[in-house]
């Protein structure tokens, strides 16, 4: 996670450069560095960078002027924190800075050696830079050479882009992380928020993802991915100078399910480009308590004993070794058996949770003390309390629904998992190669899935008419429809249960008639055809369903049968997938509902009573 600032202007722009990156360090501060394009004679790149505070950075800029530059604050992937891996990276006379996760860089590396050029850093960013020169050097112009450019890179990116043959324009680029532009009489600017933006303007225009926009001095141009010029919106920012934004939408819970592919990008920025899981990822002691663990006991409340239920099913499948799980507020007042060997996880966003961390208290009394906190927020009472911990990279989550917390604590179970079974010898390198690639291509995975948005807002209508909804899912998936009808519930007030598919006919069938929408993880794995026989047994009783279903699943759509069909079948992992459609249903029929979403009724984001 970095932070990005760009800046062109009739006036000294350092000044700005290095405000925009104070207020973007909340983004990482492993390292700082800016460039500039200096015209007193001639125009010449001049590149600073520290491996510290934006503090030292300003002190080496002290004299220095010029009035176009960018400028980056790193939160290191690939590479160690280092003046050669921080930003600007520079190929011959361009400079480049980039916030994001560039998958296919080694492909374009080894490609870039090949033809002469040399790497002198650790980072994917620095392709960036290599490859927009060699199209230049093809003789493409700026923007030419930057939309080639971009149109190789698979992954996520927020680019920043400077030319000394270029001193009166500034490129910026976006796909999948955050830019938005800054729009001013003096000058145009752009930045990884708006906060960094405050200082100069409060016209931002947000960017789409694909989108290319050419700052000058007067002027910003942006271009669609296909190279057709586009009008943005352009919007006046009522943020105040500490708030967290909101940006572009309408409610936080929104933004939140949209920030998804930067937040997973950023939770598993910290494998960079490693080729082998580490155990360390959970601390210094990991290898050691792992080894020692036979057993694991995972507890937590709401959304988060649903990341824990999803996980039992992976640590028992991928490490071989039994998993329990409990909802914390029973755990802390039943009298169970402490066994010894038994890694107890908590799981939290908040880290704050009463339930959870007397639970965890609570097994620690009991002599488990094996103990790893998985939680959004380092400081917090539940990490301070645990031997392990892994921090999710979700940034503040101000939806009371949680959403990305949930996403980016199931990929740091999946971590734990594959640490685990890696341990434990269980876990073959193909099986480790092929988890890491899947993990590494969530962001991109899920970014596809949300643009199944305006579809399931068309379910969404019929949907919030309705008193009662049922969820069904199988194996994994069952947490998943849970966590389904937990979010239709907290925000839309429609009362919604989950079944594990299999248990119909043991009961909630007797509810189903035309009036009980049904809805269906149906994910393309082996209990696939067993969850189609449970899906028969709802239409034969004239019950409405709706299925997600993925890529394979062969029914074709009837009346009282809608199915949407997930962009890609993710295997192990496919519950962080199937959860996102499940997000923006229930989002969307609150939204017809008119419940007040970020803040629903009686409930709150972080519960530290009992
Ligand atoms: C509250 C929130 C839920 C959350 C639960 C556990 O009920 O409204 O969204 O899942 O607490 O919170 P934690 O911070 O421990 O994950």
């Amino acid at each position: 996670m970095c932070g990005i600032v760009v800046a062109i202007a009739q006036q000294n722009i350092v000044p700005v450069l290095l405000e925009g990156l104070r207020k973007l360090e909340y983004r990482g501060y492993d390292s700082a560095g800016l460039a500039v394009i200096r015209t007193q004679e001639g125009p010449s790149l001049e590149r600073l960078r520290s491996v510290g505070r934006v503090a030292e950075l300003a002190a080496q800029a002290d004299d220095l002027q010029a009035q176009l530059g960018i400028a980056h604050t790193r939160w290191a992937t690939h590479g160690i924190p280092s003046e050669r891996n921080a930003h600007p990276h520079i190929s011959d006379q361009l400079a480049v800075v980039h916030n994001g996760i560039i998958e296919n860089y080694e492909i374009l590396r080894e490609r870039l050696q090949g033809e002469g050029y040399t790497f002198v850093s650790d980072t994917d960013t620095e392709a960036i830079a290599h490859l927009l020169h060699s199209h230049l050097k093809r003789g493409q112009d700026f923007v030419g050479a930057v939309r080639a450019t971009v149109s190789e890179l698979v992954g996520a990116y927020a680019i920043g882009v400077i030319s000394e043959h270029e001193p009166d324009t500034a490129i910026v680029a976006r796909s999948g992380s955050p830019l938005v532009v800054g729009i001013s009489p003096n000058g145009n600017f752009a930045a990884s928020d708006t906060s960094a933006l405050l200082q100069v303007t409060r016209e931002v225009m947000y960017l789409e993802n694909g989108d290319i926009a050419v700052l000058t001095r007067n002027n910003v141009r942006v271009l669609r991915a296909d190279g057709q010029s586009v009008q943005r919106p352009v919007s006046t920012s009522q943020l105040s100078a500490d708030a967290v934004e909101l940006g572009q939408y309408r409610h936080y819970m929104q933004k939140e399910i949209f920030e998804q592919p930067r937040a997973l990008g950023d939770t598993l920025a910290m494998l960079g480009g490693a080729h082998s899981i580490s155990p360390q990822l959970f601390g210094a002691d990991a290898q050691r308590v792992l080894s020692e663990t036979q057993r694991v006991l995972i507890i937590a409340c709401g959304t988060s004993w649903h990341a824990g239920m999803v996980a039992r099913y992976w640590i028992e499948e991928i490490a071989g070794i039994s998993c329990s799980v409990e909802i914390a507020s029973e755990y802390r007042y039943r009298r169970s058996v402490a066994e010894p060997g038994t890694l107890v996880v908590v799981i939290s966003q908040s880290g704050e949770t009463a339930d959870t961390l007397a639970a965890l208290k609570h097994a620690k009394s009991l002599g488990l003390n094996l103990s790893l906190a998985i939680c959004n927020v380092p400081e917090s009472a539940i990490v301070r309390e645990s031997e392990l911990r892994f921090i999710t990279r979700a940034g503040p989550e101000i939806g009371v629904a949680s959403t990305k917390a949930f996403t980016t604590q199931l990929a740091a179970l999946a971590l734990l998992a594959l640490s685990i079974g890696k341990v434990k010898g269980k876990l073959s390198p193909e099986a480790e190669k092929d988890a890491l690639d899947s993990l590494r291509h969530l962001p991109v995975a899920i970014a596809k899935v949300l643009e199944l948005e305006p579809a399931i807002a068309q379910w969404a209508q019929g949907f919030a008419m309705k008193q009662h909804a049922l969820f069904l899912g199988r194996g994994m998936h069952y947490p998943i429809a849970l966590e389904g009808a937990l979010k239709l519930k907290e925000i839309s007030y429609i009362h919604a249960e989950a079944y594990p598919a299999g248990e119909l006919k043991h009961g909630p069938l007797a509810l189903v008639d035309k009036d009980m929408p049904v809805i269906a993880v149906a994910p393309n794995d082996a209990l696939l055809e067993k969850l189609k026989s449970n899906l028969q047994e709802v239409r034969a009783r004239g019950g409405e369903l709706f299925v997600f279903a993925d890529q394979g699943f062969e029914i074709p759509e009837s009346d009282g049968l809608h199915i949407l069909r997930m962009p890609e079948n993710y295997g192990l992992l496919s519950p962080v997938l199937h959860v996102v459609p499940l997000q923006l249903l229930s989002y969307h029929a609150a939204l017809v509902k008119g419940t007040d979403v970020d803040k629903p009724r009686n409930l709150a984001k972080s519960v530290t009573v009992e």
